[in-house]
């Protein structure tokens, strides 16, 4: 009989298989794809660590979190400056120096800083309603017509004018030439891939891919005396309240015989005619000298449930629908639930290892 079975093998469910096992507990870790490492995986193409689900760049501000993630594998120095294409011409993301040279002309902070402000007062709102009057409220007309109104309608399939403003509360610019995309103190990608991280948290622990929990629920509640579970929330209770609806993504990748495709990890494509929103060139998070390359184009999709969830739909008939299943959750002793699917809830990967970590305090507070 083991101590804990883990449904997942992502993130949340290996770092609470490491802590546990470090505290002499047995585990089981079961996942129903055929690898291990959940979202973060990548699959070598032609010596290229490709980030199967979307792009992954660690970054974070907890130097514990950072300690915490370089135990198990080094991390090189990439600094994610994506670009974007629009309308035929390159900008500079996030929006900083280099990008509003690139839209107005402007040389100095305080030209930048008053086009801006000139910009909002023009085109801004008091009340804004939906998305569009928020971001021309923040960011005024110009940036916001090439540089968000047809990426975001891309990203959710709907027009900016029908999308809530909640979805963009900030918008930071940045009066200094400075294109790194995060504020955080740290920030990298595994030397070797995501993958070296999975197999540094599970290292002596028992695991099994291939494995649906739902395929045989009562076999697997009977191996192990308490359950970690890190899957859909709705799937565990058998969608009695309903289906949580997400956001999808496909990706299209493809071996490239050259070099160097794009010459940036990280290219986003603005305009609505163009059906994908970005292109990933994965040689560039690990400074690649490769003679071929791998690129990878993502098009946002609408969910149905064969699909893979990526994104929550964070409105309120989801949270509502959220709620109940969290309230039932909490009445079950012998099961913890975790993570971006068991919670409902957008991580990033600092956030689900915290998250993971602050289970575990919970978990062994007496150990
Ligand atoms: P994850 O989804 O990784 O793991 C859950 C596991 O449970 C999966 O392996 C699944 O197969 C398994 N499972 C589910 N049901 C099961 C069942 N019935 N039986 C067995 N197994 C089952 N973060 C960041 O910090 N920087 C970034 O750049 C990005 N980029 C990014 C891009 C995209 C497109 C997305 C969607 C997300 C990101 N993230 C990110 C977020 C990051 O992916 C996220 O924080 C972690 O993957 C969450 O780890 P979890 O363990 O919660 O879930």
């Amino acid at each position: 009989m083991k101590d804990y079975l883990i449904v997942g093998s992502g993130l949340f469910g290996s770092v609470f298989a490491h802590e546990a096992n470090k505290r002499g507990k047995k585990c089981l870790v079961i996942d129903k794809r055929n690898h291990l490492g959940g979202n973060v995986y990548c699959e070598n193409i032609a010596g290229i660590q490709v980030h199967k689900y979307g792009a992954h760049i660690f970054h974070t501000n907890d130097e514990a979190i950072w300690q915490y993630v370089n135990q198990f594998v080094k991390f090189n120095n990439y600094v994610n400056s994506p670009v974007a294409l629009a309308k035929g011409k390159l900008y500079n993301l996030p929006f900083n120096m280099n990008t509003f040279y690139q839209l107005w002309g402007v040389k100095t902070p305080a030209e930048a800083a008053e086009k801006l402000q000139h910009q909002i007062e023009q085109y801004g709102v008091p009340n804004p309603q939906n998305l569009e009057e928020q971001a021309l409220s923040l960011v005024g007309k110009d940036i916001y017509d090439i540089l968000i109104k047809e990426y975001t309608e891309k990203q959710w399939g709907k027009k900016a004018t029908e999308l809530p403003s909640f979805i963009i509360k900030r918008l930071p610019v940045r009066f200094r030439f400075d294109n790194n995309y995060f504020n955080d103190r740290f920030q990298g990608i595994p030397i070797g891939g995501y993958n070296g991280l999975i197999n540094g948290l599970l290292d002596g622990i028992e695991t099994l891919t291939d494995a649906d929990y739902f395929a045989d629920r009562t076999y697997y509640d009977n191996l192990a005396e308490k359950v970690v579970y890190t899957g859909k929330i709705d799937e565990y209770f058998a969608y009695e309240f309903g289906q949580l609806e997400y956001r999808s993504l496909r990706f299209e990748t493809e071996l490239l015989n050259q070099p160097n495709y794009q010459g940036n990890a990280v290219i986003n494509y603005n305009d609505a005619d163009i059906p994908f929103t970005r292109i990933i060139e994965h040689k560039h998070f690990e400074f690649g000298t490769q003679e071929k390359t791998v690129i990878t184009r993502e098009y946002p999709q609408n969910w149905t449930p064969e699909k893979e969830a990526y994104y929550p739909v964070n409105d309120d008939k989801n949270q509502r629908i959220y709620k109940q299943y969290r309230t039932k959750a909490d009445t079950i002793e012998k099961v913890i639930f975790g993570g971006r699917l068991a919670e409902y809830r957008y991580y990033d990967m600092h956030q689900v290892i915290a998250s993971a970590l602050k289970t575990v305090k919970n978990e062994f507070q007496n150990q």
